[in-house]
């Protein structure tokens, strides 16, 4: 821990998760002098109580499932049961290995970190451990945390949250998720794998209902042949404690019973006491407003990741970081389409997407400007060797780019690399049809429906 106070950084950092590193990492890079500030661990969120633990848990499960399946592929194998402790032990592996190199990685570049709670204290300094940092630009990146609903407490045991089901030391008998978004369906399909009796609960009409519609009706078709039970349409109206845990109650007036309750209804900014509405900075609900170069009113003042109304994914924080390193140096950075920031919800089967929706692709160009098209994994020889189902949907302004890809099946999530570059380049359907996929790969399945939307379909049935 490096003690500058009294110097003057071209930038200070608030918060050294994807968004705050990241910035760190790319002004320290264009050669401006960074103090990164961190009251936990360097990585975040994302390392620590997030994209990488839950990622690793996901695997944990699949590797359950392959074991509990392997006759399926004429291998014989006796599945046990699952050691919690072991896989923590795993999935901790894995993050004490990223933090390492992300620190070693950090410490490389000479950017200061200072471990501490900071408050901004004018529009150029924030105050950590009773010493003030002064900068030429400040950055907040506090983040976020998981949020609850009104009168639903969370005691962390019972009724719990999505950090502490991370760090559950037991494989419960059977759990209510209260949320069909990103992070509920994650773990219902990862406890699941592991065993767990799982009822999801979602308001709103579908599962990941952001998504495009025919990848939640497949997500909820996989989620019913594997047991994962769930009500739509369902509001949460009350919790109560029970001998053997929950007793959850639904405005419907249905009630299901369980070992525990996983509150999964979104995520807010932590921006609350930290000095940003005091120094003038506008905000919504907590959450820090920006332009569409991430700076927020005051001219020295950044703001990036999940603490600003924008997609709160790891990789939108990155970008968010590099795009403020890059405009404060004084380069000229393209803004962000978020549309074209891909999406991938990690379970069994894999959602990923990039680009609009069918039903955002009529509003903005009309249902009769459009072609679409719905290509089955089916027909798809390595997703036939991997025993996985979905499909690979592309929308298509007619005569035009691509504006949507939808995917729905194992790995799907590796495909959006080239989905996006589709999307982002703005690829016609004939050009990507001219473009040869390596067989056999789940890619070739992306290939096949470009080239039905380019009019010569080659592994389609009529
Ligand atoms: P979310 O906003 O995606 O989903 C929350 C769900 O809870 C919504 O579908 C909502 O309709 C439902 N809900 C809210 N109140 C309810 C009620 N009273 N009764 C029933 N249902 C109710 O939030 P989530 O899943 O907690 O994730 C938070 C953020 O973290 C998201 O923005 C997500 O993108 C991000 N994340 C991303 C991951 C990934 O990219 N793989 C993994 C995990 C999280």
């Amino acid at each position: 821990m490096a003690n500058d106070a009294g110097a003057v950084f071209d930038v200070v950092i608030l918060g050294g998760g994807s968004g705050g590193y990241a910035c760190a990492l790319r002004a320290a890079e264009l050669g401006m002098r960074v103090v990164l500030i961190e009251k936990g661990k360097l990585g975040g969120t994302c390392l620590h109580n997030g994209c990488i633990p839950t990622k690793a848990l996901l695997h944990a499960g699949e590797v359950a499932d392959q074991t509990r399946e392997s006759e399926q592929f004429g291998v014989k194998s006796t599945f046990d049961g699952i050691d919690i402790a072991a896989v923590h032990a795993y999935k901790d592996g894995v993050i004490s290995r990223l933090f390492k190199g992300l620190t070693g990685l950090i410490k490389s570049r000479n950017i200061t970190v200072v471990e501490g709670a900071g408050k901004l204290v004018s529009p150029t300094a924030v105050e950590v451990n009773g010493q003030r940092y002064e900068g030429r630009h400040v950055v907040l990146a506090t983040g976020s945390v998981p949020k609850s609903l009104p009168g639903l407490e969370i005691d962390g045991n019972r009724v719990i949250n999505s950090d502490h089901a991370l760090v559950l030391d037991r494989v419960p008998q059977s759990a209510v998720v209260l949320g069909g978004g990103v992070i509920g369906v994650e773990f219902a399909s990862a406890w699941k794998s592991f065993g767990v009796d799982v009822t999801i609960v979602e308001a709103l009409p579908h599962l990941v209902a952001l998504e495009d519609e025919a990848s939640s009706k497949l997500l909820e078709r996989a989620f019913r042949r594997r047991g994962i039970k769930f009500e739509l349409g369902a509001r949460f109206a009350g919790v109560e404690y029970t001998d053997a845990g929950v007793k959850v109650s639904l405005e419907n007036g249905k009630q299901i019973e369980a070992e525990l309750l996983l509150v999964a209804v979104g995520r807010g900014p932590v921006s609350a006491g930290l000095g940003y509405e005091e120094a003038g900075v506008a905000m919504d609900r907590g959450y820090v407003l920006v332009d569409e170069y991430c700076a927020t009113d005051v001219p020295t003042i950044s703001a990036v990741g999940d603490l600003i109304p924008t997609l709160q994914l790891a990789h939108v924080g990155f970008g968010e970081g590099i795009l403020v390193a890059e405009r404060i140096a004084g380069l000229n950075p393209v803004p962000i389409d978020y549309a074209g920031v891909p999406r991938v919800t990690y379970c069994d089967p894999e959602v990923a997407s990039v680009g609009l929706t069918e039903a955002q692709a009529v509003e903005r160009y009309g249902s009769d400007k459009l072609a679409t098209i719905s290509y089955s994994l089916g027909g798809n020889g390595k997703s036939q060797i991997l025993k996985t189902t979905g499909q690979v949907k592309v929308v298509s302004v007619k005569d035009g780019p691509v504006v949507g890809i939808h995917m729905v099946g194992a790995r799907m999530g590796e495909l959006t690399s080239e989905a996006q570059l589709i999307y982002n380049w703005e690829a016609l359907p004939a050009e990507v049809a001219q473009l040869i996929h390596p067989h056999p790969t789940q890619s070739e399945a992306l290939g096949e429906a470009h080239l039905a939307l380019a009019g010569k379909p080659l592994h389609v049935h009529d």
